[in-house]
C-alpha cells in the first residue's frame, strides 16, 4: 500500500530501525525492489530523482509505482529525491508522490528555510511529506565530474530549522558521502546524538552505499531511520549486467538478459533491509500508521 514518508518513518523511529530508500529509474529497478521488500515483509521507500523522471518518466514511474505499491503488501512510499526547484515539487504532488525531497543543503540557512518552507505549503496540502537537508553531504555528483567536501550539520541549527520549515523528515551530514568513497568514512555518532536530541523529526542518511555495515548500524541505533542507496544499486547491477553478457545467443530472452541484473539488485536489497533491521516491520508499521 501507498503510505506518506511521514508515516512510514514514524515506526522506525518508535522502534529504532532504519526503511531503505532505493533510487529507481525504470521497472526493473521497481519491481525488484518492490518484490524483496515484500518477500522480506519490509516497509520500503523508492525514489526518482528528477533527472530521471524528465518527459514520460514522470508518468511512467508514478504510474508504476503506485500501480505496484497497491498489489504490494507492504507499506510503499514513492519518494522524489533531491529536488531544487519548487516546479519539480509541484510535479511531484500532481504526479501522487507521497513524498518530496527540498535540498536546499547549499544555500544559506536563512534561504534554506524560505525554500524549504515553500516547499511544504506546495506538498503538505496535498498530504505530501517533506524531507530537507541541513549541513551538506558531499561527494560525487552522478556523472562524477565534480566532488564536493561534505559540512556536518549543526545542532544547534535543527531546532529552529525543524520549527520554521515545518519539515516532516531531516536529512543530517554526519560523515557519509554520495558516490563512490575516495578512503572509507568514519561516521560522527556524537554528533548524530546531539542532532537527534535536537530534532522531533526522523533523520536520514544520504550517501548509504559503501558506508561500514558497522557504522551504518551504529548510525540506526542512534536516530537515523531512512538510509538512501543509489551507487550500491548500479554496483551490483552492472555485476548482473556483465553476467548476462556472457550470453552466446545472438537473440538472448529478456529474462536472460533482466534476470542477472534483477537477481543481483535484489541481494543488494535484501542485505540492505537485513542491516537496517526493517525485515518483518510491514505489518506493524500498517498498523501503527
Ligand atoms: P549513494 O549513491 O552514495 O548510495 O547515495 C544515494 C543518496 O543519498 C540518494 O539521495
Amino acid at each position: 500500500m501507498l503510505v506518506t514518508l511521514k508515516d512510514i518513518l514514524a515506526d522506525a523511529r518508535d522502534n529504532h530501525y532504519a526503511v531503505g530508500a532505493f533510487n529507481v529509474i525504470e521497472n526493473v529497478m521497481l519491481r525488484t525492489v518492490l518484490e524483496t521488500a515484500e518477500a522480506k515483509e519490509a516497509p520500503v521507500i523508492v525514489m526518482g530523482l528528477a533527472a530521471d523522471l524528465e518527459g514520460a518518466g514522470w508518468t511512467y514511474i508514478a504510474g508504476l509505482a503506485k500501480l505496484a505499491a497497491e498489489y504490494h503488501n507492504i507499506p510503499v512510499c514513492l519518494h522524489l529525491d533531491h529536488c531544487y526547484d519548487l516546479d519539480y515539487i509541484r510535479q511531484a504532488v500532481d504526479h501522487g508522490f507521497t513524498g518530496v525531497m527540498y535540498d536546499g543543503s547549499s544555500l544559506p540557512f536563512d534561504q534554506n528555510v524560505k525554500m524549504t518552507r515553500a516547499a511544504v505549503d506546495i506538498a503538505h496540502p496535498h498530504g505530501v511529506s517533506v524531507e530537507a537537508e541541513l549541513g551538506h553531504v558531499g561527494g560525487s555528483n552522478l556523472a562524477e565530474t565534480r566532488h564536493v567536501e561534505s559540512v556536518l550539520t549543526e545542532a544547534d541549527e535543527v531546532t529552529k530549522f525543524v520549527e520554521l520549515t515545518g519539515v516532516d523528515a531531516l536529512a543530517v551530514s554526519i560523515g557519509t558521502g554520495h558516490g563512490v568513497y575516495r578512503s572509507t568514512p568514519t561516521l560522527n555518532i556524537e554528533r548524530l546524538v546531539e542532532l537527534s536530541r535536537a530534532a522531533d523529526v526522523p533523520l536520514v542518511m544520504h550517501g548509504g552505499s559503501g558506508t561500514p555495515d558497522d557504522q551504518v548500524k551504529n548510525a540506526v541505533a542512534n536516530g537515523i531511520t531512512k538510509v538512501n542507496v543509489f551507487t550500491e544499486e548500479r554496483m551490483a547491477m552492472f555485476r548482473g549486467l556483465k553476467e548476462a553478457a556472457k550470453l552466446q545467443r545472438v537473440d538472448p530472452l529478456p529474462e536472460d538478459q533482466f534476470g542477472p541484473i534483477s537477481r543481483a539488485l535484489a541481494d543488494l536489497v535484501a542485505e540492505k533491509i537485513e542491516l537496517l533491521s526493517s525485515d518483518g516491520r510491514a505489518a506493524l508499521t500498517i498498523a501503527n500508521s
